[in-house]
C-alpha cells in the first residue's frame, strides 16, 4: 500500500519514462535517416529499455492496489546538430532522470515506505549504469572528433546492442 502522494510521483516517472523512450526513438529516427545504422540501432535499444522502465512503474503501481493514470506524453525534439550534441543531450536527459528517482527514494524515506524504496533501489543502480554508458560513447566521439572513418567504426560497434528484457518486468 502506497500514499496518494506517492502514487501520483510514481505515475509522473511513468510518464516521464514514456517521454524518455520517445526521446530515444525520435534520436533513432535521426541517426536511422543519416544512415547511421549503429547508432540508430543504440538509440533503439535505449528506447526499448525506456519502454521496460516505464512498465516497472506501471506493474509496481498496480501490485500496490493503487491507481495507474496515464497522461499526455510530452513531443520529443526533431531536429538534432552533431552526433556529440545528440549525446551530450542524452547525458542531459539522464542526469535528470537520476535527480527525479533520487527525489523518488527520499520520498519514500520521508513516508517510510520501505516497499517503494526497494522498488526504487534498482533504477538507482541502473542509473549509474546509464550515465556511465553514455559518457564512454561521449568520450569515444570526442576522440574521433568527426572523423569518417572513426564514427564508421563507432557505428559498427553500436550496431552489436542489444536489448534483453528482464525475466519480470515488475522485479
Ligand atoms: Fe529510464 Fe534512461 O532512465
Amino acid at each position: 500500500m502506497i500514499s496518494k502522494k506517492m502514487e501520483k510521483a510514481l505515475n509522473d516517472q511513468l510518464n516521464f519514462e514514456m517521454y524518455s523512450a520517445y526521446v530515444y526513438l525520435a534520436m533513432s529516427a535521426h541517426c536511422e535517416s543519416k544512415g547511421l545504422k549503429g547508432f540508430a540501432n543504440w538509440f533503439n535499444v535505449q528506447y526499448q529499455e525506456e519502454m521496460m522502465h516505464a512498465m516497472k512503474f506501471y506493474n509496481f503501481i498496480l501490485d500496490q492496489s493503487a491507481e495507474v493514470e496515464l497522461e499526455t506524453v510530452k513531443k520529443p525534439k526533431k531536429d538534432y546538430d552533431t552526433l556529440l550534441s545528440i549525446f551530450e543531450e542524452t547525458l542531459l536527459h539522464e542526469r535528470e532522470v537520476t535527480k527525479r528517482i533520487y527525489k523518488l527514494v527520499d520520498l519514500a524515506l520521508d513516508e517510510r515506505d520501505h516497499g517503494t524504496n526497494a522498488f526504487l533501489q534498482w533504477f538507482v543502480t541502473e542509473q549509474v549504469e546509464e550515465e556511465s554508458s553514455v559518457n564512454q560513447i561521449i568520450d569515444k566521439l570526442r576522440l574521433v572528433q568527426g572523423n569518417g572513418n572513426g564514427i564508421f567504426l563507432l557505428d559498427a560497434e553500436l550496431a552489436t546492442r542489444v536489448f534483453t528484457p528482464p525475466a519480470n518486468t515488475a522485479a
